[in-house]
């Protein structure tokens, strides 16, 4: 492999700005971040950004929810992203937002050279429309029958009972799950870029390398089908930008979403001066790497370069797919309790051990990975505590305790030393081909040769024998300097080891040649433990906890956003408090809801007025046993769609949860439809 230094700006997909981080995203990041440090420790230049996803429907809807504006919703978000990553050691170089001025006038830019060379075009379609909520109505917020299977409550898209796909006007009964009403049809002038201008560009740069195989036979299947016209244009409302020369019509957040990519580098650059377009130009020699889920190829290997391309940009080096994260072979559940965020992790276990986990599963391809929670603990235990850092434990202590500190002025296993040394370069290749597996594999043999090599000098016996005190000091000292190797060439999956490795044998920032000479007459620090078992029971905790987090109304429902989970709440201004419409509801009907596992649909009789909400609180309740019952809803609360249903409204009850859970019941006297004061 080539070792003159190389520039790379290397690129993870934007996360949403309406949810939390969880497990199956970071797989991404850690992916990437490995890759990342791992240039960085081999002396290239590489720069790594990232930026939330910030526009587009669902964010618009959920600021709603939450009554507050997108500005402050993205805002809060971001925050929490931010934290997740740095406390995973994601070391980005820049983290920013596509809700940003650079990102505005880079997408007014790149939709402009477009236009002026003629591939955008309009038309008027005819959509959904939401005539209630004045807006139109994106295909996962139109719910209805299926007309193939006839299954109810399917998106208006896809069935997820029979798996039929369909334009969102072919659903029978179809409703609003933003407001309940049925949509009308209605007519808007949209904007198309012209995908199939960039042919002949797109099917020469895919058989080109700047995709893995798998990515660029999927890609042949879409030729084969032609490349349609895109949709880049939204009608107001819509959190995003407005479309230049346009009054209402804005961006597509999939438009902006990649400029985000540029947008994040430009902010780079103008804080550190370097020339973004030295980066950018269609010449450019600079490398750039995008690590995307195979959900998102194509808009990454068809409108991406076309986009770049058609702008007079450079395209794309490569881009690299990854599959999803299963959690024991499974996809991620919120009633088992693997449906993890990456804030609960923390709260239980060690970011290093996921890394880790990540690292030895992670390959060059598409194959989803499995987190097997068993076999995590078992890997992470018997090759990190029990291998990698036993090495130094066993030896840092007899140095420390004997010699004061000091290692032998000279390698007693010059062989052995080199041996390490020299797999450093199959090392390097498996990680810069993202092997990370077959690295992983490499190191865990290169530890067991170094354990080996202890148990057969035994230093623990030379120590009791009087006379024999410089083999001691040899043996730990070679026993030290192979661990030193050993953590370097783990340093991009186990960052926060690394630096406790430099503190304990007080050495600068590692790097990859700096192992080449062994450490000799050097003198360590005291030995502190660089890295504990993971125990079962922060595992259970942190699964049980995944699913409190889904206890009570929130059940069922998308994953509760990072506002709705705060613990305590903040205080809040009396007109805030006055805009609760709470009312007292007579349950009149209460039923199990097929396929829920906490839910209860209740029927709410607010004097006149009935409504239907689903309550968390089958955990506590019999339904016969709530019928009749008076009780307190928030009746002003937005409709919410869920998996079952559209519910209008929630109703309160304490409690932590299970059967730990109390509706709230009025005294005597309280009639249905009061307001509650
Ligand atoms: O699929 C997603 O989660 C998108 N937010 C990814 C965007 S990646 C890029 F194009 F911005
Ligand atoms: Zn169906």
């Amino acid at each position: 492999m080539s070792k003159s230094k190389r520039t790379l700006l290397v690129t993870s997909a934007l996360p949403y700005a309406n949810g939390p981080i969880h497990l199956g995203h970071l797989v991404e990041y850690i992916q990437t971040d490995i890759w990342v440090r791992f240039q960085k420790l081999r002396g290239h230049n590489c720069l790594y950004v990232c930026a939330d996803d910030a526009h587009g429907t669902p964010i618009m809807l959920r600021a709603q929810q939450e009554g507050i504006t997108p500005e402050q919703l993205i805002e809060a978000v971001g925050q929490e992203h931010r934290t997740d990553f740095s406390d995973f050691n994601i070391g980005f170089d820049n983290y920013h937002s596509t809700h940003s001025p650079e990102n505005r006038e880079l997408s007014g830019l790149v939709y402009q050279r477009h236009r002026d060379a003629g591939h955008i075009t309009t038309r008027t379609i005819t959509q959904a429309y939401d005539a209630e909520q004045q807006m139109f109505l994106p295909d996962r917020f139109i719910r209805g029958e299926c007309p193939r299977c006839g299954a109810a409550d399917q998106y208006g898209d896809s069935c997820e009972v029979c798996g039929a796909t369909y334009a969102p006007t072919e659903l029978v009964n179809p409703v609003s799950a933003i407001s309940g009403s049925t949509p009308v049809e209605r007519e808007s002038l949209h904007y198309f870029f012209k995908l199939a201008d960039f042919e002949p560009l797109l099917r020469d740069w895919t058989t080109a390398g700047h995709v893995q195989e798998e990515v660029a036979n999927k890609l042949n299947e879409w030729f084969e089908a032609g490349l349609r016209e895109w949709d880049i244009s939204r009608d107001a409302p819509y959190f995003g930008f407005r479309i230049p020369d346009t009054e209402d019509k804005y961006f597509y957040v999939w438009l902006d979403a990649p400029i985000g990519y540029m947008a994040s580098f430009k902010n780079l650059c103008d804080r550190t001066g370097l020339d973004f377009d030295a980066w950018w130009n269609k010449d450019s020699e600079h490398e750039l790497y995008h690590f995307i889920g195979k959900d998102i190829i194509y808009f990454h290997a068809l409108f991406w370069p076309a986009m770049l391309a058609g702008a007079g940009m450079r395209t794309p080096t490569a881009v690299f797919a990854h599959g999803f994260l299963t959690i024991d072979g499974q996809k991620m559940s919120k009633s088992r309790g693997t449906f993890i965020k990456a804030r609960t992790y923390l709260d239980y276990l060690n970011p290093e051990y996921l890394r880790y986990y990540f690292a030895a599963r992670l390959g060059s391809g598409v194959d989803d990975i499995d987190l097997n929670l068993a076999d995590f603990q078992q890997r992470v235990n018997s090759d990190l505590v029990g291998k990698v850092v036993n090495i130094a434990s066993r030896c840092a202590g007899f140095i420390h305790k004997q010699f004061a500190g000091e290692l032998a002025d000279s390698c007693s296993e010059p062989e052995l030393y080199a041996e390490f040394v020299a797999a450093g370069e199959a090392i390097a290749a498996d990680y810069d081909a993202r092997e990370f597996g077959h690295a992983i594999r490499k190191i865990m043999a290169l530890a067991d040769r170094a354990n080996q090599y202890i148990d057969a000098s035994k230093p623990w016996m030379l120590a009791k024998q009087a006379g024999r005190e410089a083999e001691v000091q040899a043996v730990c000292s070679t026993g030290i300097n192979l661990f030193r190797v050993l953590a370097t060439w783990l340093q991009p999956v186990l960052p926060a080891m690394a630096s406790d490795v430099e503190a304990l044998l007080n050495i600068p920032p590692m790097t990859w040649d700096a192992v080449n000479a062994p450490l000799t007459a050097h003198k360590i620090n005291k030995f502190k433990p660089l890295m504990t078992r993971v125990e079962q029971d922060k595992v259970d905790a942190m699964l049980e906890d995944s699913k409190e987090h889904l206890a009570g109304n929130e059940a069922e429902l998308q994953p509760a956003g990072p506002l709705a989970d705060d613990p305590v709440a903040e205080t809040i201004s009396f007109d805030d408090f006055v805009k609760l419409d709470l009312r007292i509801a007579r349950i009149a009907k209460a039923e199990h809801v097929d396929g829920a596992d906490k839910l209860l649909r209740l029927t709410l009789d607010l004097g006149g007025e009935t409504r239907n909400v689903f309550a968390g609180i089958k955990s506590a309740y019999a339904p016969e046993s709530l019928e009749g019952k008076l009780t307190v809803m928030v009746a002003n609360l937005a409709p919410r769609k869920m998996r079952f249903g559209i519910s209008e409204g929630m109703v309160l009850a304490a409690g932590s949860g299970g059967e730990d859970l109390w509706i709230l019941s009025p005294d005597q006297g309280a009639q249905p439809g009061m307001r509650v004061k």
